[in-house]
C-alpha cells in the first residue's frame, strides 16, 4: 500500500473557489429562471486584442509548414518573449534581465511551484487575508505559515516586524484579495527587511498593469536592492485577458545565492532552471507568440484598454458603497473592491444573502484567511451590462 502525503489531510475540503462554483451550480440548478451574476473569481470578459489574435494566428500558421514547425522549445521560454518582457520592464524603466525572466502556463502555476527550491524548515510569513494558492501549496508540503494580520488600521498593508525572524515572505502588490497596493517606501522597507533577514521574498505582481498611480512600484525590482533577495511572479492573465489562453512569467534574479547547510553556495536561478527542465516543457509556442504580441507597445496599448474598462466597472462599484457609507478599499490600482460586509453579517453568510437574495456572486473574505471574516470581495472583470444590473440589486436590497 501506498504512503500517502497526508499533509492533504490538513487541507480544507476543496479550494475557495472551487467551492464557490459548487454552491453556486447548485443553487442555479435549483433556480434555474434566475439571472445569477457572477463578480466572484476574478475571470476576465473582454476578448483578446486584435494585436494578440493577430500574433496567436503567426503561431498557428508556423506550425502549418515544415519550415517553420516547432517542436519541443526552450523549457526557459523563446527568446523572442523573454526578451519582449524585459523591453516591457524597460518601458516601465525597470531593468531585468531576459535571461532572468522563466516563460510559464501562469503565475499560479509557479507561485506553487516555486515551493520545491525550499526546504521545509523555513520560517514562511504572508499577510492574513491572502491568495490561498500560497498557504495551501506550502500546507502540501507539510510547512507551517507565520501570518502577519492586515487589517482596517493598516489598511491591508502589514509591514514588517524587525524583531520577528523570517526566511520567506509572500507579497502580492496590488494585492489579491484586497486591493491596497504597497508604495515605493513601504516596500523598501520589506527589502531592507529581507536583506537583513537573508530571507526572500515571492513578490506576486500579476495586477502590476492595473497600477495607474505612477508613485506606485510595478515591480519589487523598482526598489534598490530587491534583486538580491525577492523572485517575481507575474502573468499575462489579467494584463492581457489570458486566463483562458494561459501565460505567465517568473523573474529569479542570477543575484540570489545562498549557503546550503555544508556552506556551499547555491544559486536560486540554476535551481529553478534545473526544476522548470525537469518538470515542465515549456509554454506553447503558439502561446507564447500570442504573449510576445501583448508585450509590443501597440498590443499593450490595446490590453490598457480592457483595463481602463474594468477600472470604469470598479468605479461603478465603488460608487454604489461610497453612497451607502460602506468602508470598502482598493479599485484604484486594482481591479478588487474589498468591501465590509454590511449588517455585521460574516462573509459566508453575506455570500449566501447574497446569491439568495439578489442572485450576485462575489467572494468571501474568510476563504482568504480569518481576516477576511467580516470582508467581501467584488472583481471587476465582469462585463459592463452585468455590473451595473449587480450593482443596482445590491443598491436596493442593502
Ligand atoms: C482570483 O479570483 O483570486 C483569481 O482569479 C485567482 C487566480 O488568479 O488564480
Amino acid at each position: 500500500m501506498p504512503k500517502l502525503n497526508e499533509n492533504y489531510k490538513n487541507l480544507k475540503e476543496s479550494y475557495l473557489f472551487s467551492e464557490i462554483a459548487h454552491r453556486v451550480d447548485a443553487y442555479t440548478k435549483a433556480n434555474p429562471d434566475k439571472k445569477v451574476i457572477r463578480l466572484g473569481i476574478g475571470d476576465v470578459t473582454l476578448p483578446l486584442g486584435s494585436h494578440v489574435i493577430e500574433g496567436l494566428h503567426e503561431g498557428v500558421n508556423a506550425m502549418a509548414s515544415s519550415e517553420t514547425f516547432k517542436g519541443y522549445g526552450p523549457e526557459q521560454g523563446y527568446a523572442f518573449l523573454r526578451e519582449a518582457i524585459s523591453d516591457y520592464y524597460k518601458r516601465n524603466g525597470i531593468c531585468v534581465d531576459a535571461s532572468d525572466i522563466f516563460v510559464s502556463d501562469g503565475a499560479k502555476s509557479d507561485t506553487g511551484n516555486i515551493t520545491d527550491i525550499f526546504g521545509n524548515d523555513n520560517v514562511i510569513l504572508m499577510p492574513d487575508p491572502v491568495y490561498p494558492v500560497y498557504v495551501d501549496t506550502n500546507i502540501m508540503c507539510g510547512r507551517n505559515v507565520t501570518y502577519i494580520a492586515g487589517n482596517a488600521d493598516n489598511h491591508f498593508l502589514p509591514m514588517p516586524d524587525p524583531d520577528v525572524h523570517a526566511d520567506l515572505i509572500y507579497i502580492c502588490s496590488p494585492n489579491n484579495p484586497t486591493g491596497a497596493a504597497y508604495n515605493k517606501e513601504q516596500l523598501k522597507e520589506w527589502v531592507d527587511y529581507a536583506l537583513a533577514n537573508e530571507a526572500v521574498i515571492l513578490y506576486d505582481s500579476a495586477y502590476e498593469a492595473f497600477i495607474s498611480d505612477p508613485e506606485l512600484p510595478r515591480s519589487i525590482y523598482a526598489i534598490e536592492g530587491a534583486k538580491k533577495c525577492a523572485i517575481e511572479f507575474c502573468s499575462l492573465s489579467k494584463t492581457a485577458g489570458f486566463t483562458g489562453t494561459r501565460c505567465g512569467y517568473t523573474v529569479v534574479p542570477k543575484e540570489l545565492v545562498f549557503k546550503a547547510s555544508d556552506g556551499s553556495e547555491l544559486s536560486l536561478h540554476a535551481m529553478w532552471n534545473r526544476r522548470q527542465t525537469t518538470k515542465f516543457n515549456g509554454t506553447s509556442y503558439i502561446i507564447q507568440k500570442g504573449a510576445a504580441a501583448a508585450f509590443s507597445a501597440e498590443g499593450m496599448a490595446q490590453c490598457q484598454e480592457n483595463i481602463r474598462y474594468y477600472k470604469e466597472n470598479a468605479k461603478i462599484i465603488a460608487s454604489v458603497f461610497d453612497e451607502k457609507g460602506i468602508r470598502y478599499f482598493g479599485g484604484i490600482n486594482s481591479p478588487y473592491i474589498w468591501f465590509e460586509c454590511p449588517n455585521g453579517m460574516d462573509s459566508w453568510e453575506f455570500f449566501d444573502c447574497m446569491l439568495n437574495t439578489i442572485q450576485v456572486v462575489g467572494t468571501p473574505g474568510a476563504g482568504f484567511g480569518e481576516n477576511g471574516k467580516n470582508f467581501f470581495r467584488l472583481t471587476a472583470f465582469g462585463n459592463r451590462e452585468n455590473t451595473i444590473e449587480a450593482m443596482e440589486r445590491f443598491k436596493a436590497a442593502f
